[in-house]
């Protein structure tokens, strides 16, 4: 199999990013952030108010890079079964079958995660770490580029049943989405007007391009593999997430597993701009995304009005940037 270049990969982000935006107006930032996630076969955790497109963005995305998509609703009386899916007795066949859930699927849109109570959270741990579903004791294989995609919204806490540390770890970056522009809800506001650009039209209507087949985004992946790292970026980045543990102010630092998100999304960075080499900045760049949703602040500093923000920034400025 032959290896795929950098250029192509500029050329598939170039289409990417223009079909989306025909679709998802501004929120470039937020689009490019699921890419990383997308490119490095990663989870990430949207974190928004309602009607700021969350779930726009994850079906556009499916839609263009040709990946299967579903969505799960989360609520209180979500089921474990209702994510994986159930065996049941077929009598012709006198042997027992799967009937398979959503997460048989490329894209899985898990919104308001932080509504289904633990035991139900705990069973996309599995699919998310492994990709795989064990139902019934017989465990069966997910999609190769299984990602999940899960929203939650940052204001309301009533009834909700917040992430447990261990299932936030496995989301490589938490991405915020805001409001958008004057401007782009200007634009939002015009296209409501006329029915072509409304965007359930245009995802099912052709107006959208499918920019890559079903199994090119394994291939694409593949490009990460050329991107090098120094080993004194490799060191800065170790020391990054270990000042996390350090710093007074923070109750539960980073683990392991934010070293490797972290060293995935600067590679990825690097990759998305061209480069076939990691940069100090692409580093900096990624990790409040990678550590915010990872730490927890020590109630005292919380009261004074200390943020996570804050603190992070505070670590990026401790820590020696190599020359
Ligand atoms: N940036 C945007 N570009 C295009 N459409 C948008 C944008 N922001 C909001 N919309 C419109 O708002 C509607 C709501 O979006 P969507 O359902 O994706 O929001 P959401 O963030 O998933 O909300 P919720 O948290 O309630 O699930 C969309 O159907 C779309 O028409
Ligand atoms: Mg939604």
């Amino acid at each position: 199999m032959e290896q795929p270049s950098l250029d192509y990969l500029k050329d598939v982000l170039t289409r990417t990013r223009r079909e989306v935006g025909k679709v998802v107006i501004g929120q470039a930032a937020v689009v490019d952030a699921c890419l990383i996630a997308i490119f490095t076969g990663q989870h990430a955790l949207l974190e928004g108010v309602p009607g700021v497109a969350k779930t726009l963005l994850v079906r556009t995305l499916a839609h263009v890079l040709g990946c299967e998509f579903s969505r799960i609703q989360f609520t209180p009386d979500l089921m474990p079964a209702d994510i994986t899916g159930t065996s049941v007795f077929n009598l012709q066949r006198n042997e027992f079958t799967l009937v398979p859930g959503p997460v048989f699927t490329t894209f899985l849109l898990a919104d308001e995660i932080n509504r289904a109570p633990a035991k139900t959270q705990s069973s996309l741990l599995q699919a998310m770490q492994e990709r795989s579903v064990t139902i019934d004791r017989t465990t069966y294989p997910l999609d190769a580029g299984f990602t999940v995609f899960a929203t939650q919204n940052p204001v309301e806490y009533e009834g909700t049943y917040p992430l447990p540390e261990a299932q936030k770890d496995r989301f490589m970056l938490k991405i915020a989405v805001g409001y958008p522009g004057r401007d782009e809800e200007l634009q939002l506001a015009t296209r409501m007007l006329s029915h072509e650009s409304l965007p359930e039209t245009m995802l099912t209507g052709g107006a959208v391009e499918a920019v890559l087949q079903p199994e090119e985004l394994a291939r694409l992946r593949t490009v990460l593999d050329k991107v090098t790292v120094r080993p004194e970026l490799l060191s800065y980045l170790v020391d990054l997430i270990r000042e996390t543990r350090r710093s007074e102010s923070i109750l539960v630092g980073a683990g392991p597993r934010a070293t490797q998100a972290l060293l995935l999304a600067a590679r990825a960075t690097a990759a998305m701009e061209g480069r076939d080499f990691v940069a100090p900045d692409d580093i900096k760049d990624m990790a409040p995304g990678v550590l915010e949703h990872r730490l927890v602040l020590r109630p005292e500093y919380e009261i004074e009005g200390l943020t996570l923000k804050e603190t992070i920034a505070k670590i990026l400025a401790t820590v020696p940037v190599p020359v």
